[in-house]
């Protein structure tokens, strides 16, 4: 009923959107089950800012996910879970066998305390176990925050500290590839560290051997055993937070997104069903982590509240070898099928020999998600796995967004190679140059903007209101501010430029140039550091420091020097992830700064793409002969 199905409904249906938002969302709302109705649709401001959707409404998430489905759909695949080992067996859960699972885990968590509004830590791998979780957390009225398990103890326990996790589920550890990683034991680094843990629950997946710590650890699998399989959903409010994930900004920590209950559901709802035309025979994959945002609104939440049977997967595509996902798609019968630049790009690279063999006549439509996608990846999709016949959706949006804002319709709005196409009905995007005078021509770059809320907009930063005030609201007046550098072209489409501000996207992840340099300045030799991202054939963006060594250690012992370069990347290891680790590191005797002490990263960002001859005026630096200094020393 919500599915748009032409080119000229859409027009209409968008048209419609803009002139008359409350009644759009309401219609698209009233298809859900409520409690209690709300009263009105939306009070917003973007000053403060204070957005409010479907005030005063009644409901659980999770009954529209699960129960609402049960009389049709109860015997359906609601999860098809594929290991990371292929020879292992892959498991599948209807939707009534999910239910129960998630009631049982709703059990465990009552009875260890847990109340609407308390916060939980999920630490997981790509398990069934880590759905129901959040899930349950759901049910509960208990606000998930789920850390990517890549991520390290150090992060993990900031994330935990900043908003007071009362309970961990964590497992012993993951598999990935060839490789294990000890979960339980990075857990218990951090939890060293933090105080408001007051339960872990812990999934036996690996074998590894842990310590359980008396009183504080379960074991998931005896508590699950010994759970009833009933359990009444909590009622609440539509404006009442669903989870929070971190993400990075600008500045030095991560800070904790917050996303509200009714408009997260209403907008993944109906940008699932609508950018992937959403059939009910469909097998849909997503292959990022629900450690990101996209797993969380398109393994879980998008696909549930469609009554779809999604797919989640634990491992890695180039394991065993670079045709793991093509193999998945056949045995699977994958029909839709959503993955990211960074792993489109890598299994290019390993040419087509790991493809051929591989049938893909499942597919019906391709997505793309997380960084700009470059012409030669587009096309090398778009040829050799979706053969032609699949539309490509590029779809554009944000941890702050919450679903999908700009993409191709599948099939039904054009697809243009390397553009996010079109906005979907609900968002209003807008250019602006710097100073924040709207670009209302086609044919114009500038900075991407939205004017008007969709239900799914960021609520607030966990615990720090006037933080998301200053990162998204305060920039231009009235608007809300993505970070991102944008085009419209002379047909009106959007083609996704990059990140205009500090903020870096490595393989499709997130990280703050001073996060990284904070970490890197951890390292006792160090005594600063600038952080730029340059084009990366693989990763989209490499991470390129500049540091600055203290004066007595000798630089020209290249011995020494490249030990300090391996020490840095595993300080960084160790503060945030692996995947925050430098691609190029270069020793630098000072960085081109301001007068005012101000890092030109300009500069920098120009010498680590190579392009010595086009800095601009030097000549205001503290220190010019600096810059010299850096080309010459420049690791290209
Ligand atoms: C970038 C991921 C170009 C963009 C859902 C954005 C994209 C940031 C695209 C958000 C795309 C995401 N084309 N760039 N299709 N999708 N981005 O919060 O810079 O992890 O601001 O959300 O990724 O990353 P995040």
């Amino acid at each position: 009923m919500h599915k748009i199905i032409s080119f000229e409904q859409y027009k209409q249906v968008y048209k419609k959107s803009v002139e008359d938002p409350e009644s759009f969302w309401s219609d698209i709302a009233d298809g859900f089950q409520w409690q209690k109705k709300y009263d009105k649709v939306l009070e917003w401001n973007f000053r403060d800012p204070d957005v409010k959707w479907f005030i005063n409404g009644k409901l659980n998430i999770t009954e529209n996910c699960l129960d609402r489905h049960l009389e049709k759909l109860g015997n359906k695949p609601a999860i098809i879970w594929e290991p990371n080992d292929p020879n292992e067996k892959n498991r599948t859960l209807t939707y009534k066998e999910l239910l129960a699972e998630v009631n049982k885990c709703c059990n465990i968590l009552k009875k260890y305390g847990v109340v609407k509004g308390d916060r939980i830590c999920l630490y997981m791998p790509m398990i069934p176990e880590l759905s129901i979780a959040v899930l349950a957390c759901a049910r509960i009225g208990a606000i998930h925050s789920v850390v990517f398990a890549g991520f390290s103890a150090n992060s993990l326990v900031d994330r935990i500290n900043d908003s007071a996790c009362k309970m961990l589920i964590t497992a012993d550890g993951l598999f990935r590839g060839n490789k294990i990683v000890n979960l339980k034991e990075i857990a218990d680094i951090a939890l060293q560290q933090t105080k408001s843990i007051e339960k872990v629950i812990v999934y036996k997946r690996t074998g590894s051997e842990i310590t359980m710590q008396d009183g504080r650890d379960v074991w998931w699998h005896d508590e699950m055993l010994r759970a009833e399989e009933n359990f009444i959903a909590e009622i609440m409010d539509s404006e009442d937070p669903l989870f929070i994930l971190y993400t990075s900004g600008s500045t030095g920590k991560p800070k904790g997104v917050v996303h509200s209950i009714a408009g997260y559901m209403v907008f993944c709802y109906y940008t699932f069903l609508n950018v992937f035309q959403y059939e009910e025979n469909d097998i849909f994959w997503c292959t990022a982590d629900i450690g990101w945002v996209t797993g969380h609104s398109y393994i879980l939440y998008g696909p549930l509240l469609n009554g779809a049977t999604t797919v989640m997967f634990e491992g890695i595509p180039t394991y065993p070898d670079a045709g793991r996902f093509w193999s998945v798609i056949d045995k699977l019968k994958v029909t839709k099928f959503y993955t990211a630049p960074t792993a489109i790009r890598s299994l290019m690279a390993s040419g087509l020999d790991f493809v051929t063999p591989y049938k893909l006549n499942s597919l019906k439509v391709i997505g793309s998600v997380g960084e700009p996608i470059n012409e030669e990846a587009w096309h090398w999709y778009d040829e050799n796995i979706g053969k032609k016949k699949c539309p490509v959706v590029d779809t554009w949006w944000q941890t702050e967004t919450g679903g999908i804002m700009i993409s191709p319709i599948a099939n039904v709005t054009p697809t243009k190679p390397t553009f996010a196409t079109l906005p979907l009905p609900g968002v209003q995007p807008v250019l602006v140059d710097n100073e924040g005078k709207e670009l209302t021509e086609n044919n114009v770059e500038g900075l991407l903007c939205m004017k008007f809320p969709w239900p799914s907009i960021i609520r607030t930063t966990y615990g720090d209101h006037e933080r998301c005030r200053l990162n998204y609201f305060a920039t231009f007046p009235n608007l809300y501010f993505t970070g991102d550098g944008c085009r419209r072209d002379e047909d009106g489409y959007y083609r996704i430029i990059g990140r205009v501000d500090d903020v870096l996207n490595v393989s499709g992840h997130r990280l703050g140039t001073a996060e990284v340099e904070n970490a890197i300045d951890e390292h006792p030799h160090i005594v600063e550091s600038a952080v730029v991202g340059y084009p990366h054939e693989i990763k989209g963006q490499g991470i390129y420091a500049f540091v600055i060594i203290e004066t007595q250690v000798d630089t020209s012992d290249e011995a020494y020097t490249e030990k300090l370069k391996k020490e840095i990347s595993e300080v960084v290891s160790k503060i945030i992830s692996p995947i925050a680790k430098p691609d190029k590191i270069q020793i630098v005797p000072g960085l081109p700064k301001t007068r005012s002490g101000k890092i030109m990263r300009r500069i920098l960002r120009k010498i680590a793409e190579g392009e010595m001859s086009n800095l601009g005026d030097i000549t205001t630096l503290l220190d010019p002969g600096v810059v010299e200094e850096i080309i010459k020393g420049a690791r290209l």
